[in-house]
């Protein structure tokens, strides 16, 4: 005997949620989250020398960009209109010390990157690191002694830090080392030096994650395996457990005078995106970072998933969760989308 499966038949339903998703138009109208690209920042890698363009093999797509290819590709992101872009230094091995005092070096690779690229395009905002990874030879974040991470001395260091930017250009500094009192102490040397109107873009809740592995890679500055030198970054990097301590980093960072804060990783810390939304009064960023990329970039080249659909699905929830900016390197791919 046959089953019919379509009788008609009409349920008393008072709410059909259904008809505002029926026509794209109506999906259009009734939205709740747009991504733009004016909250784009797309995080770029400099080296040293003329002409290079090195994927980051963990990376596709990316790329390590000397100061002259740089300043190209920031040229094609200010016409995609992206309003800013994050640097990070990738410097050879030489220049790294304990103390990574070519972190203030005033002619390092850094600040002549900056310069360059403001000198290009005066209009784009360029957001610079602070932390001493890219500069110590022990892959941290802040100076080793005895194992342990110093805080307070590298505080200072950072602050010095933050003012050699300034001076070479910088609109926003973002410390992304998670040091206690960093953004206060940053704010403090750069209105000494005269940048008050340099803001600070706090990586708040900025999580001890796997996540981070390509970016090490880009830059060579994962901690180095050796005898004194911790092997992971969890005695100042929050826990991925905790979500109520983000609260209390938010609060210090605000209480120091950070402009923005930011979340990192994203896709896997929503709920922190939208408890620090709810709880601040400042732009929230939230860093889409490398790890996320490569996770996307590696199942997209393999036929696995759909590229551009996935990607602009896991940016939007990291809107809808609240964040108002996204670092993201996927910036200039999306850009080219939104165009379309
Ligand atoms: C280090 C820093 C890291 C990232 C940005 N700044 C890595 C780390 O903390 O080890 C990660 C960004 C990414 O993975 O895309 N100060």
């Amino acid at each position: 005997m046959e089953m019919q499966t379509t009788r008609s038949v009409t349920l008393s339903l008072i709410e059909r949620p259904r008809r505002l998703r029926r026509t794209e138009a109506i999906r259009r109208m009734v939205r709740e989250t747009r991504l733009s690209v004016d909250q784009l920042v797309a995080p770029l890698f400099v080296v040293e020398g003329h002409g290079v363009r090195q994927e980051v093999p963990s990376m596709p797509g990316q790329y390590r960009l000397s100061i002259d290819e740089l300043v190209r590709e920031v040229r094609e992101l200010h016409a995609l209109g992206i309003p800013a872009v994050a640097l990070f230094p990738a410097l050879d091995e030489s220049l790294k010390t304990p103390d990574g005092r070519e972190a203030l070096n005033p002619d390092g690779l850094y600040p002549r990157a900056i310069r360059a690229v403001k000198e290009a395009v005066p209009e784009l905002l360029v957001i610079t690191d602070v932390a001493l990874d890219p500069y110590s030879s022990d892959g941290h974040d802040g100076i080793v002694r005895d194992g342990r991470i110093l805080n307070d001395e590298t505080v200072e260091i950072l602050a010095r830090m933050a003012v050699v930017q300034a001076q070479a250009g910088a609109d926003i500094v973002a410390p992304s080392d998670m040091m206690d009192g960093r953004v206060g102490a940053i704010r403090q040397a750069l209105d000494e030096a005269g940048f008050t109107e340099v803001a600070i873009l706090s990586y708040t809740a900025k999580y001890a994650s796997a996540f981070y592995g390509p970016f090490r890679d880009a830059l060579d500055s994962a901690p180095r395996h050796r005898p004194g030198v911790p092997p992971d970054k969890t005695t100042y990097q929050m826990d991925p457990a905790n979500a109520r301590e983000a609260l209390r980093e938010l609060r210090l960072d605000l209480e120091e005078g950070a402009d923005m804060v930011m979340v990192k990783p994203a896709l896997p810390y929503l709920d922190v995106i939208y408890r620090v939304k709810q709880a601040s009064d400042v732009p929230v960023a939230a860093y889409h970072v490398s790890g996320e990329y490569a996770m996307l970039k590696a199942a997209a080249l393999n036929g696995w998933l759909d590229e551009k659909a996935a990607v602009l699905e896991a940016l939007t929830a990291i809107c809808r969760a609240g964040a108002d900016v996204i670092l993201t390197y996927f910036a200039k791919q999306v850009a080219q989308w939104l165009q379309k």
